[in-house]
Order: C-alpha cells, then structure tokens, then sequence
C-alpha cells in the first residue's frame, strides 16, 4: 500500500511530538501516514507496509531507545525485502557528541542487511559532534534532530525532510 508506516519509540516524549509533527509535514506533501507507538503496537505491523520511517532517540551512552532495545533482536529474523525504509533519530550533540543520534544507526543496520532500500540520508552540516554511528559514508542514514540544542532548526529540517522523502518514496 502506498501509506507509511511511521513507528516511532520515545522515552521523554520528544520523538513522539517530531513523529506527529512529522506526519503533518508528510500530509501536507499528499502523503497518508499511520503513527505506531512502538511500545503499545505491535511492530510486527511493518509488514503491512511497503514504506516506513522508523524513528528512535538515543539513551544510556549510544542506545536505543527502550521500546525498540526490546524488539531490536527480533527485527534481524524480519525480511525486509521490497520494502523503502527512511531513519529519524533524536539526540543531543552537546551532552552526548562522542555517539550523538546512535540510536538511528543501529536501528538502521537490520534493515541494511535484511534488504531495505534505503532513503532519506541527510548532511551532517550543520551539526557538531565528535561521532556517530548514525553517520554512513559521509551523511546520517537518516532525519537527525537535537531537540535539546537546535529546537529552532527542528520545523525547517522536518519540512525539507519531508518533501525529500515523499519524493524518495516516490509519491510524488
Ligand atoms: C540519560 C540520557 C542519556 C542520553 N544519551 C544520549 C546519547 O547517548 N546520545 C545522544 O545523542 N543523545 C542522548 N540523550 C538525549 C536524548 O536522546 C534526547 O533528549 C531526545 O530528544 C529524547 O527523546 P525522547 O524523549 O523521545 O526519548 C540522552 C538523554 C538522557 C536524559
């Protein structure tokens, strides 16, 4: 189906407010798109969908999120072949900038190796951090936003984010 699946998993609630503001963004790009709350639904629903953005913070030094830690296992058995899957993960690069936005990177790798095509990449200008497993080659593998440091940034990047990816998945 031509819908995105948007799962997202918040601790704090700041990813949770990026996800909805996200999917606003995406309508008003003529996009439909179904929220998914990692800790009350049922993840497995990803199958539903032959687009998805997954979105995640990142806790406790270069985590996941809780809500994916506990799923993450489950996600290397998934196939993820025929399915365009697109990244958003939150961090704090003035507090955490040795891992800043972890999370985004190893929720990505499952769906790297279990054949997902890929969009959404976005350039590290504009951010300062030491490192990040959520950078590939030389841009994010997905949407990063730091909601503590850059909240101001945050609505223009959504929106740029947005229309990039609905292009990308080939909606419009
Ligand atoms: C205890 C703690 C640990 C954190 N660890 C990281 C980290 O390792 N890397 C990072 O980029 N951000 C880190 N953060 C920042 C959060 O990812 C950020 O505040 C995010 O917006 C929280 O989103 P949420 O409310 O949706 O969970 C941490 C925050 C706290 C409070």
């Amino acid at each position: 189906m031509s819908k995105i699946g948007l799962f997202y998993g918040s601790s704090g609630g700041n990813t949770e407010d990026v996800a909805t503001a996200l999917k606003s963004e995406l309508e008003k790009q003529g996009a439909e798109v179904e929220l998914h709350d990692i800790a009350t639904d049922d993840y497995t629903m990803m199958k539903d969908f032959d687009r998805l953005i997954l979105a995640t913070s990142t806790w406790n030094e270069g985590d996941l999120q809780d809500d994916w830690h506990s799923v993450y296992d489950d996600l290397a058995d998934m196939d993820f072949n025929g399915k365009t899957v697109a990244f958003v993960g939150l961090g704090d690069q003035d507090n955490y900038g040795d891992h800043f936005a972890n999370g985004m990177g190893l929720l990505s790798k499952p769906f790297m190796s279990n054949g997902a095509r890929i969009v959404g990449r976005w350039p590290t200008e504009g951010y300062e951090f030491e490192a990040s497993e959520a950078v590939d080659g030389d841009q994010f593998v997905g949407l990063a936003l730091d909601v503590d440091n850059q909240l101001e940034l945050n609505d223009e990047r959504m929106q740029r984010w947005s229309e990039q990816v609905t292009r990308e998945f080939g909606l419009k």
